[in-house]
């Protein structure tokens, strides 16, 4: 075997992707990873199309450069736009976390009733609705934008009885239409899972992209397993950030449930 190593290399526009570093760390215990949040530049939720791709771009070559081999875009919104470019332009394995979240939806949903919330720019993009429908053309798909929780995880709000409110009124036409699976579709999310499985209701399976893609992964590396002997497993995770504050460390702590060291680039 020659030296040539697999390293997985993680981009969000922010930390809210450090979900799925944790997803990654539960389900590959030991594969080093790298990690780049886009902490500058974030929102990417509200940018136009053009600009996410451009910043996707540069994501994945900076985290090429540090020694990345397979790419994961853990931000749905640059998914939703900018996974195609990559691919195209980057010849290296690249994984979205749309496709798996769309699937574990399906296997769940045996009446084909599927919530979606994302960022606005998620949502308009329309992706999880088409994936969807591509797959069961009669599928029912209810989507609603939540810009609002986006910042309340980055304050570290998750209790307060201002965001259990506002979770309740976004997911309210969801839950009338009596979906049975909820996709989290935003990097944030999952950090709210309590409160929203409490306010669309306990019958409603939530579906976390971040634990999907990791699933995804792990699945890749057992039918790669050429690949797999070839993963470079010391279990270090480099955090990079393009701009850091306290606030920014501390949530990074609450995702990884760890004191964590970012790196400003
Ligand atoms: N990472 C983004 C996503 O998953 C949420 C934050 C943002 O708008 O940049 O869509």
């Amino acid at each position: 075997m020659s030296s040539y190593l697999i390293m997985i290399g993680i981009f969000d526009s922010g930390i809210g992707g450090l979900t799925t570093v944790r997803a990654l760390m539960d389900t590959l215990p030991g594969h080093d990873l790298i990690y780049f949040g886009d902490t500058a530049r974030t929102p990417y939720g509200s940018k136009s199309r053009e600009t996410v791709i451009r910043y996707a771009i540069e994501n994945t070559e900076f985290l090429i450069e540090r020694g990345a081999t397979v790419i994961v875009i853990a931000c749905n919104t640059a998914s939703s736009v900018a996974t195609e470019v990559l691919m195209e332009k980057f010849h290296i394995p690249v994984f979205e976390v749309i496709t798996p979240a769309v699937e574990m939806a399906i296997r769940q949903s045996p009446r084909h009733r599927i919530g979606v919330i994302g960022t606005r720019g998620t949502v308009n993009s329309g992706i999880y609705e088409r994936l969807i429908k591509a797959q069961i053309p009669g599928a029912s798909v209810f989507s609603t934008p939540c810009p609002l929780l986006v910042p309340l995880v980055e304050e570290g709000w998750f209790h307060r009885p201002e965001t259990r409110m506002i979770v309740k009124k976004y997911l309210h036409p969801l839950k009338v239409r009596q979906v049975e699976t909820l996709i989290l579709g935003c990097t944030h999310y999952p950090l709210l899972k309590a409160v929203i499985q409490e306010k669309i209701g306990r019958r409603v399976r939530i579906i976390d992209s971040s634990v999907a893609v990791a699933d995804k992964i792990s699945r890749f590396f057992i039918d790669h397993p050429d690949l797999d002997r070839a993963v470079s497993r010391n279990g270090n995770a480099d955090l990079f950030v393009s701009d850091i504050t306290d606030q920014f460390e501390k949530t990074a702590g609450t995702i990884l449930k760890r004191k964590v060291v970012l790196n400003r680039v």
